[in-house]
């Protein structure tokens, strides 16, 4: 087929065309919204390198996921900051510590939208790091306790799916035991499988205060340079448990998503992270970029490289152009 016999072009002379032909598409369902939740009342901060995105207290995120579930998004996913921080991060799994009590404020709300919690204990700890901390060292497997402990405590306050994002060796056996023990065998684990080590975190850490007050987490996250280690690290969540595999940050890692939606058969998801969302906000502010266009297009192009969901700080503001 050659010009002029084939002209690409005639099939994208009109929108009405160009929709027939369109093999991508995004939807609400596609998103999940994370939200950043907090102690008190009445609180709803804006998160200065994360514009239009808050810490809330309960009352508040339970109006922030209203109105993502009247936008038809399904599914949030919730961060704590905690009050108080120590060395073991145990306000993560306090019956009454602040993820907690946005479960039940949130299922009590709207009981239908799927209430995830992250796992991790670095919002929770001094130190800011993803596991307990001996000299300069990050343990492992002392830490894989903690995080099944913060997973039941999650379900027990009713989350619906906990997302492990520590990058520990071997918690997601750790948590599904554990949330098995404890009668929780139908919560689902949505494991970020390749998360790498990234500089597009900035804001995020900014928000929940999580920034690692010494050194970095290379020696758990992973290195950005590494594709085929990222196909290991799937196989030993599926092994372990993983009902969804996460792939983060999102655009940077496309071919990464790509590689797993080919060679695994799990529901993916990925991550758009906070640096993501921030850049092109700035982007947008400044005038340099039509923020609405760069918007879709980056979630379109995580669409199309595989992944179903899609976890967005732009999930509500998607939603509303869908
Ligand atoms: C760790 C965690 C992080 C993010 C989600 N879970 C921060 C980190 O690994 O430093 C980042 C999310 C984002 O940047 O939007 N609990």
């Amino acid at each position: 087929m050659y010009f002029p016999t084939y002209r690409p072009r005639r099939m994208r002379e009109t929108e009405s065309l160009r929709r027939m032909v369109r093999e991508t598409r995004l939807s609400p369902d596609n998103l999940i919204y994370p939200m950043f939740v907090t102690f008190g009342k009445g609180v709803k901060d804006e998160i200065k390198s994360m514009p239009g995105n808050y810490r809330l207290s309960a009352e508040n995120a339970v109006v922030e996921a209203k109105e993502a579930w009247n936008l038809g998004i399904p599914a949030i996913i919730l961060f704590g900051i905690p009050e108080t921080k120590d060395e073991e991060g145990s306000e993560g799994w306090r019956e009454d510590g602040v993820v907690q009590n946005a479960i039940k404020a949130i299922k009590d709300a709207v009981p239908e939208m799927v209430v995830i919690t992250d796992v991790c204990i670095d919002e929770y700890t001094t130190h800011g790091h993803c596991g307990l901390v001996k000299g300069d060292k990050i343990l492992n497997d002392e830490t894989l306790e903690l995080l099944a402990r913060m997973a039941v405590s999650h379900a027990k306050a009713g989350a619906d799916m906990v997302a492990p994002s520590d990058m520990m060796d071997g918690r997601v056996a750790a948590i599904r035991g554990s949330l098995d023990d404890e009668g929780f065998e139908n919560i689902p684990i949505m494991a970020y499988s390749a998360k790498y080590a990234s500089a597009f975190y900035g804001p995020f850490r900014d928000a929940a205060d999580s920034a690692p007050k010494f050194g970095d987490r290379r020696s758990y996250q992973m290195d950005p340079a590494n594709g085929r280690e990222g196909m290991r690290e799937v196989t030993l969540d599926i092994e372990e448990g993983a009902d969804i595999i996460m792939v983060k940050p999102a655009l940077a890692y496309l071919d990464i998503i790509y590689r797993i939606r080919n060679e695994f058969d799990y529901p993916v998801a990925a991550y758009h992270v906070s640096g993501e969302y921030s850049m092109i906000k700035a982007a947008g502010k400044m005038g340099w970029l039509d923020e609405d266009r760069a918007m879709m297009e980056s979630l379109l192009a995580i669409r199309r490289a595989g992944a179903e969901m899609i976890l967005t700080y732009y999930a509500k503001e998607a939603a509303k152009r869908l």
